[in-house]
C-alpha cells in the first residue's frame, strides 16, 4: 500500500518552530529539522475536515467543553486502553505541559522535592524549578542497551521526603515502555511514603507492537494520588492546537487544579481545539493504526541503517515515541563537538542529549515522523559528514 505518509508537504512560513524556528535554535536554516516533537505528516482526514467545517461557521466565539467531547475522550480510553474514567474526574487543559507546571504548584509548596527521571523531556525539570521547588533526580539506568529504573534510588528520594513523583510513559527520550511489573514498583513506592505521581502519557498511543502501553490508573486503587496527563495532540498531530486532559481521579487534587487554572483564566479553549480534539478521537484511529505501520518501518529503516553504514552511533531500541535515541558515544566528539558535528558537518538539526539533562551526555534525539527519504537523506548528510567519499570533503 502507498503510504500517504511518504508525502512530503512543505511546512516553511507557517510559523513552525521545527521548520521556521531552525535558525533561532540551531544558528543556521541549513538543516534537516528532526528536533522538535511534531510530526511532518497530515493530521487525519476526520481533523481536517472538521477543523474545515468549524472555519466554515465565521462566528469564532467563545466557547465551553461539550459533552461530546467527554464523551470522545472518555471512549478513546475504554476503547484504546481499556481505562474506564469518569466524566468528572476530567479536568481540560490547554497543554500537557501547563498541565505539569499546574501540577507541581497543586500538589506540593515552595521548597518541597519534586523527583523526575533524567534524560527526560526538558520541561519536567523547569516545571519544578521554575515554582521554586526542589529538583531531586532519580536517573535511569542503562544496561546492556535498555533502560530502567533504579527502584531503591527512587524509594530513597521518597523517603527523603519527596512529595511528587513526575513520570514520563511512555518515556520521552528514551523510549521506553514501562511494563507493569514496573509501574506497580512505582506504586509500591508511592503508597509507602505518600507520594503524588504525575503520569504523562501524551506518548501512550505511539506504541510498537512489542510492548504496551499500561495506563497507570489501570493499576492504581482508590487511595493513590495519581494524576494522568492525555492529549490526542502527539497522536493525531495536532499539537499546536493546544488541548490536553488531566484524569484526575482524587476530588481534593482536582479542585487544587483547578483552582490554578482558574486562577490564570485559562479553563476554556477556541472552538477549533475542540473540533479537532473530538474529530481525532471518534474518527482518526484507522489512520493512527497506519500510522503506526510506517513509524515502525521508519525506526527499522534507521536501526539497520546505523547497523550498516555508522557503527559509531548505536539506536537505543525504543518501545515507543517517534523520538529515537541515539547512543553517539562511539563518535569520541563531546557534547559542543557532536552538536557542531551534527549541525555545522552533517546538516542534521536533531535535539542534543545533554538538553534533557545527566544521563543526556554523547546522545542525540532523532525525530523520524518525517518521510523515509527525508529519514534517509538525513542519515546519509550524517554518513557523508563522517566518511567523506574521495579525496574532497562530500558537499551536501
Ligand atoms: C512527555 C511529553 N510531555 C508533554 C509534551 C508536550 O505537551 P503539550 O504540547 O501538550 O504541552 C511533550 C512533547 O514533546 C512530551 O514529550
Amino acid at each position: 500500500m502507498s503510504s500517504g505518509f511518504d508525502r512530503k508537504i512543505p511546512r516553511g512560513g507557517t510559523a513552525s518552530v521545527k521548520h521556521d524556528g531552525r535558525a533561532a535554535y540551531f544558528g543556521t536554516a541549513d538543516v534537516l529539522p528532526l528536533w522538535v516533537a511534531d510530526m511532518d505528516f497530515a493530521a487525519p482526514e476526520a481533523v481536517t475536515r472538521a477543523l474545515a467545517e468549524r472555519a466554515a461557521h465565521p462566528v469564532y466565539g467563545y466557547s465551553f467543553y461539550p459533552d461530546s467531547l467527554y464523551d470522545a475522550l472518555t471512549g478513546w480510553l475504554k476503547n484504546r486502553h481499556g481505562w474506564t474514567v469518569q466524566r468528572d474526574w476530567i479536568v481540560m487543559a490547554p497543554g500537557v505541559v501547563p498541565s505539569l507546571f499546574a501540577t507541581v504548584m497543586a500538589c506540593t509548596r515552595q521548597g518541597e522535592g519534586v523527583i523526575v527521571q533524567p534524560p527526560v523531556y526538558h520541561p519536567f525539570f523547569s516545571a519544578v524549578t521554575t515554582n521554586g521547588r526542589r529538583l531531586v533526580e532519580n536517573p535511569l539506568r542503562l544496561e546492556n542497551g535498555r533502560y530502567t529504573m533504579d527502584f531503591d534510588h527512587l524509594e530513597q528520594c521518597a523517603a527523603g521526603g519527596a512529595r511528587l513523583l513526575l513520570l514520563c510513559s511512555p518515556h520521552n527520550p528514551v523510549g521506553r515502555v514501562w511494563r507493569s511489573a514496573e509501574l506497580e514498583e512505582i506504586l509500591r513506592i508511592a503508597r509507602r511514603y505518600d507520594l503524588a505521581i504525575l503520569s504523562d502519557e501524551v506518548h501512550a498511543d505511539l506504541v510498537y507492537p512489542e510492548a504496551r502501553h499500561t495506563a497507570l490508573a489501570t493499576l492504581a486503587g482508590a487511595h493513590d494520588r495519581l494524576i494522568t496527563a492525555v492529549a490526542p495532540s502527539k497522536t493525531f498531530n495536532i499539537p499546536g492546537l493546544g488541548l490536553s486532559s488531566l484524569i484526575v481521579p482524587d476530588p481534593a487534587q482536582r479542585d487544587a487544579l483547578r483552582k490554578i487554572f482558574d486562577s490564570l483564566h485559562v479553563a476554556n479553549t477556541n472552538p477549533f481545539s475542540i473540533a479537532a480534539f473530538e474529530a481525532a478521537y471518534r474518527g482518526g484511529e484507522a489512520w493512527l493504526d497506519s500510522l503506526l505501520v510506517y513509524l515502525r518501518e521508519n525506526r527499522d529503516f534507521v536501526g539497520d541503517y546505523l547497523r550498516t553504514h555508522l557503527p559509531g552511533i548505536r539506536l537505543i531500541q525504543p518501545e515507543g515515541t517517534y523520538l529515537l535515541w541515539l547512543d553517539c558515544r562511539g563518535l569520541g566528539m563531546n557534547d559542543a563537538e557532536l552538536r557542531e558535528f551534527f549541525v555545522r558537518q552533517a546538516g542534521v538539526g536533531m535535539n542534543p542529549g545533554i538538553s534533557f539533562g545527566q544521563g543526556g551526555s554523547g546522545f542525540m534525539r532523532l525525530n523520524i515522523a518525517s518521510p523515509r527519504n527525508v529519514i534517509s537523506a538525513a542519515l546519509q548528510r550524517i554518513a557523508n559528514a563522517l566518511h567523506p567519499p574521495g579525496p574532497a570533503r562530500a558537499t551536501r
